[in-house]
Order: C-alpha cells, then sequence, then structure tokens
C-alpha cells in the first residue's frame, strides 16, 4: 500500500508492539485520531504510554505493527513522518545553558527557517506562551512551567500539522496547566492533530475528543470523556452526619433527590448520586431546614483511579512491576 497523505485521518496506530526482551511494553494498540482533533492517551505510569509515542514518531522501531503520520508510514516513510510533526517528550529537551531566544533560534536553525522569519515566528511564539520577558535569561533559570511553555514553543517552530505532546503537564500547578490547556485549544482550533499523553483525567476531559485508555500495554477502554466518567460512575454527594440517630432522617432528606440513598453507619456516612455544584447547595438548604447537624457535605468526583477502579477492578498504583 503507497502513502496517502490527503487522508482524513492524521494519527493511524496499526496492531503496535514493542517488546523489550522478553517484557512487552506495548501489546497489539490501534487507534485512529481524524484530522483536526485531540486524542488522549490515558494511562498510569508504565502503561506504555512514551513507549506508543515513540515508535509513532520514528524514535523506537516497533516489534511488529506500523503507525501512519500525516498519511506516511513510519517504516517506509520516516522523513517525512518526521518532517509532519513536532513532538514534545516527557523530559524537557530545551538546552538548559542557552537563553529562551537562543534556544529557538538553535532550533529554527536547524529546520532552516531564515533569520528574519526566525525572529518573528520566535516574538509571535515567545508571547504565545508567557516568555517574553524571560526570553533572554538562561533556561537554567526557568521554572517548571516555563521549561514546558519554551519546550511547546520549539516543538511548534515548524508549524506541523500533527503534534504529539508527551504528558505535557506533568509537574506544573494549576495556574501553569490551565494556561497550557488554553494554548492547545487555540492550537487546535487553528487546524492542528493532537496526540498527548496524560496521567490525568481531568486533561483529557479538558482537551481530547476521543480517549484511549491504556494499561500494560493494552487498550481497555475507547471513548469521549462523557463515556468513560458515565463507565466511573456519576459524580456523588457524601454527607457526614454529627449524630448517628440522624442518620434515617438524613437519608430521608438526601431520598428528595430522587436517587438512592447508601448509607454506613459506622462511619456516619451517606452517599447520593448527583449531577454537579447545583445539587450540593440544594442537598445544603434541605439539611438547614431540617435541623440536621452535618459534620461535611461535599461532592464526590470520578477520578482516573475511580475508572480504572471500575475497568480493571484493582487500584492503580504508582510505581508498576509487571507480574512476571
Ligand atoms: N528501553 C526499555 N527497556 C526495557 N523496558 C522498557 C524500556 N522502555 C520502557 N520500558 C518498560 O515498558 C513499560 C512501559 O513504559 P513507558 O515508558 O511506555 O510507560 P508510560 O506509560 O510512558 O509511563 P509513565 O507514565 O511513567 O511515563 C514500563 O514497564 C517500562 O519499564
Ligand atoms: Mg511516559
Amino acid at each position: 500500500m503507497t502513502a496517502t497523505p490527503s487522508s482524513d485521518i492524521a494519527i493511524e496506530a496499526i496492531d503496535l508492539v514493542k517488546r523489550f526482551g522478553d517484557f512487552t511494553a506495548v501489546d497489539g494498540i490501534s487507534f485512529e485520531v481524524p484530522r483536526g482533533t485531540v486524542l488522549g492517551l490515558l494511562g498510569p505510569n508504565g502503561a506504555g504510554k512514551t513507549t506508543t509515542v515513540r515508535m509513532m514518531t520514528t524514535l523506537s522501531e516497533p516489534t511488529s505493527g506500523t503507525a501512519r503520520v500525516a498519511g506516511y508510514d513510519v517504516l517506509k516513510h520516516p522523513d517525512e513522518v518526521r518532517r509532519s510533526m513536532g513532538l514534545t517528550g516527557q523530559a524537557a529537551t530545551v538546552d538548559e545553558i542557552l537563553t529562551g531566544r537562543e534556544n529557538i533560534n538553535m532550533i529554527g536553525g536547524l529546520y532552516g527557517i531564515g533569520r528574519k522569519a526566525l525572529t518573528a515566528r520566535g516574538d509571535q511564539l515567545l508571547e504565545q506562551f508567557s516568555l517574553t520577558d524571560a526570553a533572554n535569561k538562561p533556561v537554567k533559570d526557568y521554572s517548571g512551567g516555563m521549561r514546558r511553555r519554551l519546550d511547546l514553543a520549539v516543538s511548534l517552530l515548524a508549524a506541523p500539522p500533527v503534534l504529539f505532546l508527551d504528558e505535557p503537564t506533568t509537574g506544573l500547578d494549576p495556574h501553569a496547566r490551565s494556561e497550557l490547556w488554553e494554548v492547545l485549544r487555540d492550537l487546535v482550533n487553528d487546524g492542528t492533530t493532537l496526540l498527548l499523553t496524560t496521567q490525568y483525567l481531568e486533561e483529557a476531559d479538558q482537551l481530547a475528543d476521543d480517549i484511549v485508555v491504556v494499561d500494560h500495554g493494552r487498550i481497555i477502554e475507547h471513548g469521549t470523556a462523557l463515556q468513560l466518567k458515565e463507565r466511573a460512575g456519576a459524580a456523588s454527594l457524601v454527607l457526614t452526619v454529627s449524630r448517628a440517630e440522624d442518620l434515617g432522617a438524613a437519608a430521608d432528606v438526601l431520598k428528595r433527590t430522587g436517587h438512592e440513598v447508601h448509607v454506613e453507619e459506622g462511619p456516619r456516612r451517606l452517599t447520593v448520586a448527583a449531577d454537579g455544584l447545583g445539587d450540593l447547595t440544594t442537598a445544603a438548604g434541605w439539611l438547614d431546614e431540617s435541623g440536621i447537624e452535618v459534620d461535611d457535605l461535599g461532592l464526590a468526583r470520578p477520578s482516573l483511579d475511580d475508572v480504572f477502579l471500575s475497568l480493571t477492578g484493582k487500584r492503580t498504583e504508582s510505581d508498576e512491576e509487571s507480574p512476571s
């Protein structure tokens, strides 16, 4: 089969497998990413996310299977693949000793961008990533968030149609994270196709049109954020009453939501399904009127951990060792 660069599928994984010795890190992964959309590759430590991205970006040869980027096969046309994509790896790749501007000029020079165009593009990217003031400082004096942003800016120099981002916001504070999400949304609105790996359900939720959940090198779920969350169960209201004798009355109050109330006597805790913050304020009002003394009332949302729990029946571990 010949390459089809005009395809509407910007990224395609075709039964990718990667073995290291007798350990299988990626065990037959396939998916398609339509042009101009975002795919989130979600999974815990060691799931095989980076290994998958490395195979799709020509950095590592698949044991079997292949991938296509912008219609080009990574095995048959690696140069065309590299020309069609940008990559921000999990570890920052910018040079510590150089300033932000010098990093941009160096990489831009490698891409063969002319001096004038490079200055203009550099200005634009520095501005876009809020790095204008830091442009002339050495990167070793940058914060983690600034490094991630510079890394991303550098990978966008050649304005690639396809962008791979490996855990772009790991280690960033919530503010820096949402700033980066904003930038990524703009890129996608301008037509870039994005594949990002993440350990955060919220990140996939915020950015991805489609989410592939991987664990132990396999796809265990594939769907939209909404479908995944439904899989993990809805949000719930969690109420702890001060006095055990109020449990019954509190259950009656929460039943007004129309959902089944789950009561745990020991911790004096009641749980009921909820749609969102509105339900929390409504329930707080009812409890206030009823004179029931409350220790705690909150909204619990499904976490990535809950998704994994519901999909695999086990909690994720931070440093997973594969059995045998
Ligand atoms: N070069 C290698 N040699 C041997 N094993 C490897 C190699 N690279 C990765 N692995 C193993 O493959 C598995 C998948 O690793 P990978 O880096 O793809 O996971 P990940 O999903 O990116 O995890 P993280 O969220 O921690 O970045 C891990 O068990 C890892 O130890
Ligand atoms: Mg990784």
